[in-house]
């Protein structure tokens, strides 16, 4: 589940405070008791679980059979729709059949292909850097950069809203953490200005929030945090391919190309596949290859993975046409459902998240359920995983989207949004 970080900073997995009396000790798996309730009395309602969906069957990165109904796919983050390119298929298909299925090693030992280097010099080409680093999933991109650069007596300061890569990042480490108000410039200010000059910093940021799909304002953070002599990570995983002139992010997008010193990013959503990546012009960037465990001790991606990375990277360089398509695809679901009277996360159209905010969980479980079986899935969030409280129900749009999906999709909305008072 893609969530922030605020799910691992209050969810409370504490022993109860009375063990159950057992002869063979404490039963480590009672402190789950309160969660498997929640789930049951969820299920007795008689909604489908929505965090055990099953694809049956997956057509194209917009259509998936779902309990045999054809559905519309509205909550899979793949903002290029590059799931079902030809040539990221074949590049696939071609890795698999010359290197085998894995790699089984670490990066550092015998997990480097030729494909490794090809996606790290893809990644060199989209940004316009010296260094790309590979990691096999962006979680442990964030979980191994910030506990990497931040070391003891430093200081690591990110905002409440971040998601839970960075928050585990943090924690990871052994820097001091400062968390500031969600995209609280003034907050961010006061914060570092209490912290000792001389010591190490790293700002954590996000190009684009994954729950409201709200964006930083990364210009005023970015001179905030330069100006306390600290040093900036950015988080676009919900901005490549689309966000600024080469698609790089919110940080391309305001001018920030050369402040920023190291850019955090994900395969599994706009390049369509698995794995995340740190890029960076640092000069000595390369030592984290010799200092990162979340690089060092684990597999590296498997040859295909990262043959089908490198392509959709390189056909991510010029896809404007795509870039295109899917703003105006999150044109028409923002506008449309803001005309119908739902409340949205952002007031404007600001990324290619739409987020619905309903009263409460029974409304947005109906909603959610009454989408479902109209044949259109979302994502559902609720608290702790969400930010003040809210309910949501998540769209993303895809570049495939056609116009025509997201008139039903509102019809859907509209049907939805009436039978279960969410809109007048
Ligand atoms: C902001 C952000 N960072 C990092 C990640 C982790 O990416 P991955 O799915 O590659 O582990 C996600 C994924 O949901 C995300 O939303």
């Amino acid at each position: 589940m893609t969530e922030t970080g605020l799910q691992s900073e209050t969810l409370d997995l504490d022993p109860p405070a009375v063990a159950p009396a057992n002869e063979a000790g404490r039963d480590l798996m009672s402190k789950f008791d309160g969660l498997i309730a929640e789930r049951k009395a969820l299920i007795d309602t008689g909604v489908t679980d929505p965090f055990a969906i099953v694809m049956d069957e997956v057509r194209s990165p917009t259509e998936a059979v779902i309990k045999g109904r054809e559905t519309i796919l509205l909550g899979t983050y793949n903002y290029m729709g590059m799931t079902f390119d030809p040539d990221v298929i074949a590049a696939g298909h071609a890795a698999l059949d010359d290197y085998g299925s894995g790699t089984n090693g670490s990066r550092m030992l015998n997990g480097t292909f030729r494909d490794h280097m090809e996606v790290e010099q893809a990644l060199r080409d989209f940004y316009g850097v010296s260094g790309a680093i590979v990691f096999s999933t962006g979680y442990m991109a964030n979980l191994g950069m910030i506990s990497t650069l931040v070391g003891k007596g430093e200081y690591v300061i990110l905002d409440a809203d971040s998601h839970a890569s960075i928050y585990d990042g943090c924690k990871q480490g052994v820097a001091e953490i400062v968390r500031f108000r969600h995209n609280s410039v003034e907050d961010l200010d006061k914060r570092l200005g209490r912290l000792p000059k001389e010591a190490g910093k790293l700002v954590v940021l996000e190009g684009v929030y994954s729950m409201l799909g709200d964006i930083a304002p990364l210009k005023e953070m970015v001179a905030v945090a330069k100006k306390h002599g600290a040093m900036v990570l950015s988080d676009e995983a919900h901005s490549m391919g689309f966000y600024g002139p080469n698609g790089r992010g919110v940080y391309e997008a305001e001018g920030l190309e050369d402040e920023v010193d190291f850019v955090v990013g994900t395969f599994s959503k706009s390049v369509g596949t698995v794995g995340g990546f740190c890029i960076s012009n640092h000069p000595k960037f390369e030592a984290i290859r010799l200092a990162c465990r979340a690089y060092i001790f684990t597999a590296s991606l498997p040859p295909s993975v990262v043959a089908t990375a490198a392509a959709s990277i390189r056909k991510l360089m010029t896809a404007t046409e795509k870039r295109e398509r899917l703003w105006a695809n999150a044109r028409q679901l923002h506008g449309g459902l803001k005309a119908q009277g739902f409340r949205l996360g952002t007031e404007n159209c600001d990324s290619a998240i739409v987020a619905v905010i309903l009263d409460d969980q029974e409304q947005a479980v109906a909603m959610w359920q009454g989408l479902l079986d109209a044949g259109v899935y979302v994502n559902m969030a609720r608290p702790p995983a969400t930010p003040a409280g809210t309910f949501l129900l998540r769209c993303s749009l895809c570049a495939e989207h056609r116009p025509e999906q997201i008139a039903t999709v509102l019809e859907r909305f509209e049907a939805a949004g009436r039978a279960f008072g969410a809109i007048a």
